[in-house]
């Protein structure tokens, strides 16, 4: 494949796929009343399945919080089947809607420690480093002084690919008014930002949202991933809750010197037809009707 001015291909050197928000309900209940949290769930582990199939490098699967509407057991066991065996190592994140401990019993293998844990994991040179921003019994998310100096602590070694950040209550503003009630304390959203300054932290992933957003922390950027199963409309009018039936996931890469973050609707799940697809051949057809003006 060719450049418009000769440079080199650009090669990402770590692809993610975050996922949030997938609020799995226990069986037979649906999430508010009206979505199959399961069937959302399942278009996008369809969507990765294929990727991976088709010979995209994934290096991991982020999930970040809300993984069960109500903590049940079973429902954290359902999600590791959907995703654990798609093939790239799933990085958890606990939610307000998740039980604490039961998802370190169920999803960590860490039955005895209900405290906060700050996960690192290290995917091929890239750290990613999980906060836990609930609070237990409440809906909105707090980073206390000692959970960060852990991070702090963590972050005074630069890892070979930097770091990447991961928790669930988004550090950029919410974009509803009951989320604004339910958001990241102020007071956490400043300590972290004072934690990530001058460190290695390239990105840092977050959910809770419930829309796909994207900011800055620090000078870092911040991509929030929409929910797998349904999105906010920040176009709502002002003081009025609205949500649609429509989920969504985000592909995250990495380059040498930059990062992307791309939002991918499962609307093709729900049916959006394909306007067109072209083989290998095809492009370089198509490149060669195109040659490079200079
Ligand atoms: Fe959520
Ligand atoms: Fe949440």
């Amino acid at each position: 494949m060719s450049t418009p001015d000769g440079e080199p291909v650009e090669i990402a050197t770590h692809t993610l796929l975050h996922l949030s928000d997938t609020h799995l309900t226990s069986a037979g209940v649906l999430y508010n009343g009206v979505i199959d949290a399961d069937r959302a769930l399942a278009a996008a582990a369809d969507l990765i399945a294929r990727a991976v199939a088709d010979g995209v490098g994934v290096d991991a699967l982020v999930v970040s919080g809300d993984l069960t509407d109500t903590g049940d057991p079973a429902a954290y066991r359902r999600l590791a089947d959907a995703l654990g065996s798609l093939g790239p190592p799933v990085v958890w994140a606990t939610g307000n809607h998740d039980v604490r401990t039961t998802l370190h019993t169920e999803l960590l293998g860490r039955p005895d420690e209900p405290g906060k844990i700050l996960q690192h994991h290290d995917i091929a040179g890239l750290r990613i480093l999980v906060l836990d921003s609930t609070v237990v019994g409440a809906g909105h998310g707090r980073l206390e002084p000692e959970h960060l100096a852990e991070l702090a602590a963590a972050l005074a070694t630069p890892a070979e690919h930097g770091s990447v950040v991961v928790l669930h209550h988004a550090p950029v503003p919410p974009p509803s008014p009951l989320l604004a009630y339910f958001t990241l304390e102020r007071a956490s959203r400043r300590a972290l930002a004072a934690t990530v300054a001058g460190s290695d932290v390239r990105l840092v992933l977050a959910g809770h949202h419930h829309l796909a957003q994207s900011g800055s922390l620090a000078g870092v950027p911040v991509a929030v991933a929409g929910s797998t199963a349904i999105r906010v409309d920040p176009l709502a009018r002002p003081g009025h809750e609205r949500t649609v039936v429509a989920g969504s996931l985000n592909l995250v890469r990495l380059y040498p010197d930059t990062v992307t973050v791309s939002v991918l609707p499962l609307d093709e799940s729900l049916g959006a037809p394909q306007a067109f697809a072209m083989d290998e051949a095809a492009c370089a057809e198509l490149i060669a009707r195109h040659p490079i003006v200079r």
